[in-house]
């Protein structure tokens, strides 16, 4: 949610670099950007509306710079809207919301606004602590004190060398060169400098000034010591190469990172399945396409260890809070592990004792953090805004969890699950190639003109049949839902008619019944199943995969609303309304 990027150097070409370093970013936020670059003792800021891929600027040279690519949250998408906002000496960018700004504005009536936005208000108070005689790191901790909710900021100072940063839940990582340091939302944005990285962590700021970098409290100011530490991406897993869409390049990777994703140790898997078995109550956390995964391992557990688990939307945890004491087990699914929501059900559990699993394809982010366990997918970088290796790698280590949690009572379970989903990955291996992405692509050209569209499953196929949903709307904009496959009969099969296509996920007696039934009122019938019932339109094949049939399942899914999106003429990488991390609640 906004991409943010600062570099403080000594190439005198910092501008250019940062609206390079933002075009990597854009998957974070794509309705307008702005760069501010530091000309001697001027701040020049320049704003424009719409995305940054194709921006050609040309910067005067400068050593320092920061910028912001927006995804709106406070005030339309204007010029005057995106960031940096420039008050009196403070030029300042920023990913977060301001929950009481409006109060905090009320005090500065002195100020003429120019946006709409909460960002605005920081700027002015820090402008007016500034004024007030602070130097601008106790301004920084002052303004910091009176905001609510979450925040990352860049700070420039006109006339005061160097570049502040400061955050209270939204991520903001440092990437350190040999003669520069930079300040990212996202390793992508510097990985062409450098592989050396600080984590700047919730409630600490920081002042670059190219190779120097000085962190402290943000409440109190002491300094506070960081480690290096070397990441192990590599430009190309965060470029598109030979891919025309980063959606596209991420379903093929499929290929290898479901094998990525069980690669732990059988003694981490019981310790992680241990503290399952200890619990009182055990609760999966997780927003979107990761709530889905999270209902699909809810089915994984009842078949394959017999345990029952509780699947929450975080957004929905406050109203079952009352059950989360010492003993609690919260299993967070993030992709990002930076969803707000998310984060907050685990700081709110934590402070009442409950222990906390997380599982996250970025292993520094915060809730791998606040994490008393931690299982990573090892996906590599995700960027297309619609979740898909992402997506399989959480319920292929979420299988192996359910086999973990197996194993206390039945030895020589978790490698019984690592062999099934070894098999699963090598019969998907065969599945993504060229011919089968051509035979998608001609089924999609069938129903792209369709405005409507259902998904039946049963099993652990009903949540992929609501993932199949998200995919097809978040990308193509086609009206897409998904039912449990015994309850479209219940009510939704008013809306059928002719030619109105309905993914059917499985060739099982009930699920192909129920697809009769929608036949019988005229819908295109597209099965995606190991074998073609009769009663297929169209036969979309995959795998037989013994119980972690999910995971293959929607892998022609995606490639469908990756189809229909390009079809339409959208670009599925960054849909509309849409940014990649919900850092914001
Ligand atoms: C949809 C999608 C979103 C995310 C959701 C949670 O394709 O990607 O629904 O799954 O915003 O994000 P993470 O997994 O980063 O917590």
């Amino acid at each position: 949610m906004c991409g943010i990027f600062a570099v403080s150097g000594e190439r005198n070409d910092a501008g250019s670099m940062v609206l390079k370093g933002l075009k990597k970013l854009e998957y974070r936020g794509y309705d307008s950007w702005g760069i501010a670059v530091r000309e001697g003792e001027k701040i020049d800021v320049e704003k424009q509306v719409g995305k940054i891929s194709g921006v050609k600027q040309k910067f005067p040279p400068a050593t320092e710079a920061m910028g912001h690519t927006r995804w709106a949250t406070h005030g339309g998408v204007t010029k005057e809207n995106a960031h940096p906002h420039q008050v009196g000496k403070v030029t300042l960018v920023h990913n977060g919301i301001f929950e009481n700004y409006l109060e905090a504005k009320k005090s500065l009536d002195d100020w003429k606004f120019h946006s709409e936005t909460d960002t605005e208000v920081i700027a002015a108070l820090l402008d007016r602590e500034i004024q007030g005689g602070k130097n601008t790191a106790e301004a920084i901790r002052a303004v910091a004190e009176k905001i609510e909710g979450r925040f990352a900021i860049l700070v420039m100072v006109e006339g005061e060398p160097g570049i502040w940063a400061a955050r209270r839940g939204s991520p903001l990582i440092l990437g350190r060169g040999e003669t520069e340091t930079f300040i990212a939302s996202d390793i992508p944005a510097f990985l062409e400098y450098t592989t050396t990285v600080n984590y700047l962590d919730d409630g600490e700021m920081v002042h670059i000034h190219g190779a120097q970098a000085n962190f402290s409290n943000l409440k109190t100011g002491t300094p506070v010591d960081k480690r290096n530490i070397t990441v192990d991406w590599t430009t190309e897993e965060a470029e598109k190469g030979e891919f025309a869409h980063f959606m596209i390049k991420e379903i093929f990777e499929q290929k290898q990172t479901i094998i990525r994703a069980i690669n732990h140790e059988d003694e981490k898997l019981r310790q992680a399945a241990a503290l399952l078995k200890q619990a009182n109550g055990v609760y999966f956390i997780a927003c979107g396409t990761a709530h889905k995964v999270a209902a699909a391992a809810e089915y994984f557990f009842a078949d394959i260890s017999g345990r029952k688990i509780n699947v929450v939307p975080a957004g929905e945890m406050p109203y079952f809070e009352r059950f989360v004491h010492e003993g609690t087990a919260l299993i967070a699914i993030s992709q990002s592990g930076e969803t707000a929501d998310v984060l907050e059900v685990l700081e709110r559990g934590k402070k009442k004792g409950a222990k906390i699993l997380s599982i996250t394809n970025v292993e520094t982010s915060s809730v791998a953090r606040i994490a008393d366990a931690h299982l990573p997918i090892f996906a590599g970088p995700e960027k297309a805004v619609a979740s898909t290796k992402a997506a399989t790698a959480q319920m292929a280590l979420c299988f192996l969890l359910a086999h973990a949690d197996a194993e206390m009572r039945e030895r020589g379970s978790i490698n019984r699950g690592r062999e099934i989903l070894r098999t699963t990955a090598s019969s998907i291996n065969d599945l993504l190639n060229p011919r089968y992405e051509e035979h998608v692509r001609d089924v999609a050209e069938k129903i792209v003109d369709r405005p409507n569209l259902f998904i039946i499953g049963r099993g652990a196929l009903y949540p992929m049949a609501l993932e199949a949903a998200i995919k097809i709307q978040e990308v193509s904009y086609i009206h897409a839902q998904g039912f449990a496959a015994g309850e479209l009969k219940h009510g939704p099969i008013a809306l059928i008619e002719n030619r109105v296509p309905c993914l059917v996920l499985g060739d099982d007696p009930e699920t192909v019944s129920n697809a009769m039934e929608l036949k019988a009122r005229g819908a295109r019938i597209i099965g995606i199943a190991p074998t073609p019932a009769e009663v297929f339109d169209e036969w979309l094949r995959v795998p037989d995969c013994n119980g972690s049939q999910a995971i293959a399942s929607i892998i022609p899914v995606q490639i469908l609303a990756y189809h229909l999106a390009i079809l339409k003429g959208l670009d599925p990488d960054m849909p509309r309304n849409l940014a990649k991390s919900v850092t914001v609640k």
